[in-house]
């Protein structure tokens, strides 16, 4: 089996095309999953982590909003006026520096989640909260396993309509690198870092999306 490609190198490639596949793969849907979260937030400056090409954007209405995200491909797309360059493991910004942090279908591809919250809880004001919202398996069984058969054909097929399979597969894969959701914000994962977690949903057919609200106390 071929090795994974870096997730970097991935949104490179598809950068351009990546919008317009993931609304046909999100059944349109991609949209109304981030303003679930999105309007959960509260008002004031916010942290896009992981903007890719401000898909996003629409949702921020007049708030101040920083665009991040690693990749320059993604970044050069994106129509916000703050764009910087970083990972959401090591945020190049100071403490208590955003009212609120938002990340969509980001967290599967960081290399440490904790080390993302960590950096999450640091930069936002105490009181301040992250939205993020993800996909995931199923939490049921057997949905979980036609939801594996579903995009181990589907997505990579998607992706070959673009000349990218490999890197399609590899958003397939994706989906099982981490426990479920429930389980990544589990209190006892959380007490690590000074975020509460205050609601946490399914979305989407069988549920494979995830929408998640953190606060951070103090
Ligand atoms: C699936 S795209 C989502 C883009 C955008 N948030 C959206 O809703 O369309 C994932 C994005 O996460 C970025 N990314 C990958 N690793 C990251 C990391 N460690 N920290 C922050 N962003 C990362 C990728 O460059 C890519 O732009």
């Amino acid at each position: 089996m071929n090795p994974d490609p870096d997730p970097g190198a991935v949104f490179a490639k598809i950068a351009r095309r990546y919008d317009r596949l993931n609304r046909v793969l999100s059944l349109g849907r991609d949209q109304e999953w981030r303003r679930s979260v999105m309007v959960r937030l509260p008002p004031g400056r916010l942290l896009d982590l992981g903007s890719g090409t401000g898909a996003a954007r629409p949702l921020f209405g007049d708030r101040p909003a920083v665009a991040l995200d690693p990749v320059s491909q993604m970044l050069a797309l994106n129509p916000m006026t703050v764009r910087v360059a970083g990972v959401g493991e090591a945020l190049p910004f100071s403490g208590r520096a955003f009212d609120a942090v938002f990340s969509a279908f980001v967290f599967r591809n960081l290399d440490s989640v904790g080390g993302a919250l960590a950096e999450i809880a640091r930069v936002l004001r105490p009181g301040g909260m992250a939205g993020i919202v993800d996909l995931a398996r199923p939490r049921r069984k057997a949905a979980a396993a036609l939801h594996r058969l579903g995009s181990a054909v589907i997505v990579p097929a998607a992706g070959f309509t673009i000349g990218a399979a490999a890197e399609y597969r590899y958003l397939h894969r994706s989906l099982d690198k981490l426990p479920p959701p429930e389980r990544l914000y589990a209190d006892a994962v959380l007490r690590e870092t000074a975020l509460r977690r205050l609601d946490l949903w399914r979305m989407g057919p069988l549920g494979f999306v995830y929408g998640v609200i953190l606060i951070k106390e103090g």
